[in-house]
């Protein structure tokens, strides 16, 4: 899947790194040390807690779930002990493919399980998955409406039209018809989650390409009522909500100081892309806002960096492997990244974002799986997201693999170039910059008290 050379390094300096910032590691759960390690391994004691924190969000009955069986109580569990054990000693679920061992290390929202924590799963599946006592059995999570917002309770949920997607047609982009957000006065928006809402259809299992979503991804933004449909992407105001939902995605926390309005009046335009994956389904976007309360004043305001990393040439022969492509650029202004998104397609296996200062140091930011169906986006935690002074080389590294091995290539034989349907490729790194003054890129930097250069790695 990756660059094994490449990771090797990586891991070298990322020894020096754990060691010097050995408190960025973050140790979760409350797993014993393996010195007080329990005598047996229990679904009830040890297991079910790491399901109901990292699994169940989605791993549940209802509308709001959306993966294959439900992972609530132990007879839902106990016949999949074993593609548990699997898919989590390889990293594959849940789906959260930051590479742990370079690189900023904290990120909000963070489901993915310590190596403490696979190392019990699959004590508990070699022992037997036993159930345990029942009275260790934490209180059930409460999931309210069946629908979960990770952001908590939306402050506004805008939805979009319900389009009835063909079981078989060729991938549609264009526009579906704005909805008025409603809103008497602006307010300044905090974090923002996208469903994709299954209306009817579809429930069957797709594998590979698409996965569950037959929206590929959508260019959402606020703009003037009717606009979108008409005359293309409205360019939002500066500061004005603009994002890009992809198939998979979980919720975008912004910074605390940001400034994205969602402006009274305003509509949401949705420029979508669906992909339709052999059953007739009606879905439409929900898209749920949470915003700062009235009197919030952003702090951050200068512009951006004004760097947008992507590489177009792509050339991808049929039954590639490890293909590698590059992208660079220059940041012109103090900036800081708040999160770190690759966005590629079926292709795409891996991506890592390299800095060079201007001093000349270099470090690798992140690096992070790829997988088409799971389009993250990783929001850095707020004392650790990378800060970049002018004049910082940002050096992006995308690999593809258009061979049998990857699950996502539906014909190794194709070779496979730029463009927007999902069979072809894309590279794009989508992360979110903010604008610092040169004041306030220097203030940031004082408040790392020096325990990491600019980010979470020492050099
Ligand atoms: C963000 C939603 C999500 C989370 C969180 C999640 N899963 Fe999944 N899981 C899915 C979906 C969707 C599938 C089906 C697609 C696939 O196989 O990748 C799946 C598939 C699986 C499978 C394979 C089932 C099969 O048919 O073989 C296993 C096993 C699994 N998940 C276990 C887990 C465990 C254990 C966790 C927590 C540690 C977890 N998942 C967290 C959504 C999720």
């Amino acid at each position: 899947m990756s660059n094994t050379r490449n990771k090797r390094n990586a891991a070298r300096r990322a020894v020096v790194a754990a060691a010097v910032a050995g408190c960025l590691v973050g140790v979760v759960a409350a797993v014993p040390a393996a010195s007080a390690q329990p005598a047996e391994v229990t679904f009830t004691k040890d297991i079910a807690p790491i399901l109901q924190r990292s699994c169940q969000g989605c791993h549940r009955p209802g509308p709001g779930g959306g993966a294959p069986m439900s992972l609530l109580t132990y007879n839902d569990v106990r016949p999949w002990a074993r593609a548990i054990r699997a898919r989590t000693a390889e990293r594959t679920m849940p789906p959260w493919f930051i590479e742990k061992d370079v690189g900023v290390r904290e990120f909000k929202d963070d489901p993915s399980l310590s190596d403490a924590e696979i190392a019990l799963i699959g004590r508990w599946v070699d022992a037997g998955a036993p159930r345990g006592n029942p009275a260790d059995l934490p209180p059930p999570r409460q999931f309210p409406d069946g629908k979960e917002w990770t952001i908590g309770e939306p402050d506004l949920i805008v939805s979009s039209p319900e389009k009835v997607i063909e079981a078989v047609a060729a991938d549609w982009h264009g526009y579906w018809e704005s909805t008025p957000v409603g809103l008497a006065e602006d307010r300044y928006v905090k974090a923002v989650e996208v469903h994709e809402v299954r209306v009817s259809g579809g429930m069957a299992k797709a594998e590979g390409l698409g996965g569950y979503s037959v929206i590929h991804h959508a260019g959402i933004m606020a703009g003037t009522p009717g606009e979108g449909v008409a005359a293309g992407p409205v360019n939002p105001t500066d500061g004005g909500f603009a994002m890009t939902h992809e198939a998979g995605q979980n919720a975008t926390r912004y910074t605390d100081g940001l400034g994205v309005t969602l402006p009274a009046g305003s509509s949401l335009h949705w420029r979508v892309h669906t992909h339709s994956f052999g059953e007739e389904v009606t879905a439409r976007l929900d898209v749920g806002f949470q915003f700062h309360p009235d009197g919030y004043q952003p702090k951050y305001t200068a512009p951006g960096p004004g760097v947008f990393l992507t590489f177009n040439d792509l050339d991808i022969p049929a039954g590639a492997k490890d293909l590698r492509f590059d992208a660079l650029g220059v940041t012109k202004n103090p900036s800081k990244l708040v999160t770190f998104e690759p966005h590629m397609h079926a292709g795409g296996t891996r991506m890592c974002l390299n800095a060079q200062y201007p001093d000349g140091v270099r470090e690798t930011l992140t690096c992070a799986g790829y997988d088409h169906n799971w389009v993250k986006v990783y929001n850095y935690a707020d004392h650790a997201a990378p800060l970049l002074p002018a004049g910082t080389i940002l050096h992006a590294i995308a690999w593809y693999d258009n061979s049998t091995g990857n699950r996502n290539i539906i014909e190794p034989r194709n070779w496979h170039g730029l463009g927007s349907r999902s069979m072809d490729d894309m590279f794009f790194f989508l992360g979110r910059f903010v604008g610092l003054t040169e004041e306030q890129y220097e203030e940031e930097l004082a408040a790392r008290q020096g325990r990491a250069q600019r980010s979470a790695q020492d050099n």
